[in-house]
């Protein structure tokens, strides 16, 4: 893996913060040197929650990039949708300083990891959709997946919403957690390989296990 990856999710709260830290900690310990971004952060103030999260889950303190924000360039106070908090903070979204962060953070390490907000049709303005950015930038796509009830569904619709744009699919991560139905949560893994390995032979599964941690119980 070399280069800009954006995350995304089949939701928001489905999993796509662990799945960021747990792949950059994996790619890490490969030697592949891999930093976190976030795209836009809403509901905090000076720090990003995700970030946070992602340092965690990979075991490692705040990097000089996270000092200086580059690994979250826009933070809105309201925990909403980009479009709605920038409103509300009264204050526009300065789409290249995302772009600019990535750039930045490219030159420093092999992988850049991108995590978007919610799934692929958040708007981040009224008018400009999160999966517009990701097709403009041409930036292969990892979508974060679960085995709840529904997932198949918005699982295939974000993978056709990719496709219409031509944007690569390049992997999609398994969220094992939380557990509910153990039989619906087997079959919408197996279902989600399957379809995988015959519509997109290219594109990687990976599954995302439970992930414990002390600042959280
Ligand atoms: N693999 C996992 N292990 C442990 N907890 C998880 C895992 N995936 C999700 N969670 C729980 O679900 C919540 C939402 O996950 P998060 O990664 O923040 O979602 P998203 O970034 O998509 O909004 C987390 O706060 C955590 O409590
Ligand atoms: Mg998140």
């Amino acid at each position: 893996m070399k280069g800009i990856f954006f995350i995304t999710g089949i939701d928001t709260n489905i999993g796509k913060s662990y799945a960021t830290g747990w792949l950059a900690r994996e790619l890490n310990c490969k030697g592949i040197k891999t930093i976190t971004q976030k795209m836009i952060q809403t509901g905090n103030v000076g720090h990003s929650e995700d970030i946070d999260l992602h340092r965690e889950i990979m075991g490692i303190p705040f990097t000089e990039e996270d000092k200086e924000r580059i690994t979250f360039p826009i933070v809105f106070s309201y925990p909403a949708s980009p479009h709605l908090a920038a409103e509300i903070d009264h204050k526009p979204i300065p789409i290249e300083k995302i772009t600019a962060s990535s750039r930045i953070l490219a030159g420093r390490y092999d992988v850049v990891l991108l995590e978007g907000a919610g799934g692929l049709m958040v708007p981040i303005t009224r008018d400009y959709l999160t999966v517009d950015y990701i097709a403009e930038q041409k930036l292969p796509t990892i979508l974060v997946t679960s085995g709840r009830l529904g997932s198949i569904n918005h699982t295939l619709l974000s993978i056709e919403a990719l496709e219409k744009r031509g944007i690569a699919l390049y992997g999609v991560i398994y969220n094992s957690f939380p557990k509910s139905d153990e039989i619906i949560d087997n079959d919408t893994e197996v279902y989600l390989r399957e379809f995988l390995k015959k519509r997109y032979p290219d594109t990687r599964f990976w599954t995302l296990p439970e992930i414990p941690l002390p600042s959280r119980e």
